[in-house]
């Protein structure tokens, strides 16, 4: 007997999609400019909250718009943008099921490469163009029209609160401290959450891992001012050549990160893991073709899918310094600086990592140039357990929608906040995504797949339906 054989009247939710009104309405959300990282759309996060806020509240759930803060750098309090927090308990016996996603999306620039505004939807070959339409909008929303969906067929089979941030895309600064504040109302039997990609558009996944990050800035100071680049070219010092150099150092030429202690601890892939990744419908061709370059350079000794989710790796993520201006200008700066990331696997400690690399980078700068390296935010890696009821039940749920088995993959991306949903929380995660790689997330064109986005609906009911059921087996 199919998991759904016992689920009268709402085995196949299909037919009773709205897909107009959903579509419409996730509209409306990509419309408002959640740029997180910018303060001039403070208003806009505001925006945006409140429309989930009276979303939510028309599906009969009680919303809190909370405001939010964190402490700052230099001791300060810093105010934060708000969190949504949404409930509806159906029925205290049943289990409960904690949402979270975030409504903040990435900047939008480079404007001009857009081909359509990245604020205004545009439906072009069954993709909806927008910024935040996959990461995390569209995803996140596919739970709310899921929730929706299922109401309209009857009641809930289990208890669903919303927790949706507006802080992700700068690093979740203010929501550990919430779910300290909340651990009483976030209270949750399973922590349900998609905002990735799945590994393939005919492969629907079940995610059991995330890499960690530690993102810093290294800054090198010249003399004390620009120079001439004649009068002093050859004697003094160049920041930006320094930099050159610090940043070549830090990896080899086996493509391995070079710090000292980098890889102690370092969980190795087991034997299975290797074998399952293996069997995946992986074209390392394809992949590269897919981003039209010849090659994918990386550390020896590992696939290419074995490097993206359980390798640690060491990127550049921007570099300034310097005449960036038109023509030439003969100039020797005072100045330089890099962002560079780090993406962790378990076994790494962000901080660890941050002490390691700012202790790294004054040994080896050349002579004549102050280095100084900042620790921007991190984040810990984290792997759910693939054999546990809740990810059994999601592999039920989209076996319902696709027709065929999900894949269980783990990703290269970073959610820093879901080590701390398990340690301050308490409760188990589950990753089901519903995008992909090609939906170009924090890239110009960002996109989501309409079918994807009704397939995620159809998911998210499908899943509160299965996970309804794990609760009733236990109990
Ligand atoms: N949704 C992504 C995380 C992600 C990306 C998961 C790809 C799986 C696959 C999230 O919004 C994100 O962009 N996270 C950042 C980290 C954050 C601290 C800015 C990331 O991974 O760079
Ligand atoms: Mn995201
Ligand atoms: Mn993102």
């Amino acid at each position: 007997m199919t998991s759904s054989e016992h689920l009268p009247g709402s085995s196949d939710l299909t037919a009773h999609l709205d897909r107009a009104g959903a579509e419409a309405e996730l509209f409306d959300l990509l419309r408002i400019p959640s740029v997180s990282a910018d303060p001039s759309h403070v208003p806009d996060m505001a925006r945006a909250a409140d429309f989930l806020r009276a979303k939510l509240e028309t599906l009969g759930f009680t919303v809190r718009v909370d405001a939010t803060s964190h402490t700052g750098k230099g001791g300060q309090t810093v105010a934060g943008h708000p969190v949504v927090f949404a409930q509806r308990e159906v029925n205290p016996n049943l289990p409960t099921v904690l949402i979270y996603g975030h409504y903040d999306v990435q900047p939008e620039a480079p404007l001009e490469e857009w081909v359509s505004p990245p604020f205004e939807p545009t439906v072009r070959g069954g993709r909806v163009y927008a910024r935040g339409s996959t990461d995390d909008k569209g995803q996140a929303y596919a739970h709310v029209r899921g929730v929706e969906l299922l109401l309209s067929q009857g009641d809930l089979p289990v208890n669903v609160k919303f927790l949706l941030e507006g802080e992700e895309e700068v690093g979740s600064p203010s929501l550990a401290a919430y779910l300290r504040d909340n651990v009483e109302a976030l209270k949750a039997d399973v922590i349900v959450i998609s905002d990735g990609s799945r590994f393939a558009p005919d492969v629907p996944t079940v995610t059991y891992g995330l890499r960690g990050l530690s993102y810093v800035e290294i800054h090198v100071q010249g003399a004390n001012r620009d120079l001439h680049s004649g009068s002093y070219g050859g004697a003094a010092p160049n920041p930006i050549n320094a930099l050159a150099e610090i940043i070549a150092k830090l990896k080899d030429d086996q493509g391995r990160v070079t710090i000292p202690g980098f890889y102690d601890g370092v969980e190795e892939i087991t034997p299975a893991e290797r074998e399952m990744w293996a069997k995946l419908p992986q074209d390392d061709a394809a992949f590269a073709a897919s981003i039209d370059v010849p090659a994918l350079p990386g550390e020896a000794g590992y696939s290419v899918l074995e490097r993206l989710w359980a390798r640690p790796t060491l990127d550049v993520n921007g570099i300034w310094g310097g005449y960036q201006g038109e023509g030439s200008k003969t100039v020797i700066a005072a100045k330089a600086g890099a962002k560079v990331s780090m993406r962790l696997v378990p076994g790494q400690d962000p901080e660890r990592i941050t002490q390691l690399i700012s202790d790294y980078v004054p040994t080896i700068a050349p002579e004549g140039v102050k280095v100084e390296v900042k620790s921007l935010h991190g984040g810990q890696p984290i792997k759910v357990d693939a054999d546990s009821p809740f990810v059994q039940a999601a592999g039920r749920a989209l076996k319902r929608v696709y027709n065929r088995d999900a894949a269980f993959a783990r990703t290269g991306g970073s959610i820093p906040i879901v080590a701390d949903f398990r340690s301050i929380l308490g409760a188990p995660v589950l990753l089901v995504d519903f995008g992909l790689n090609e939906d170009a997330p924090h890239s110009p064109n960002e996109s989501f797949a309409l079918e994807d986005y009704h397939n995620g609906i159809l998911t998210g009911a499908y899943l509160l339906q299965e996970l309804g059921q794990v609760g009733e087996s236990e109990q």
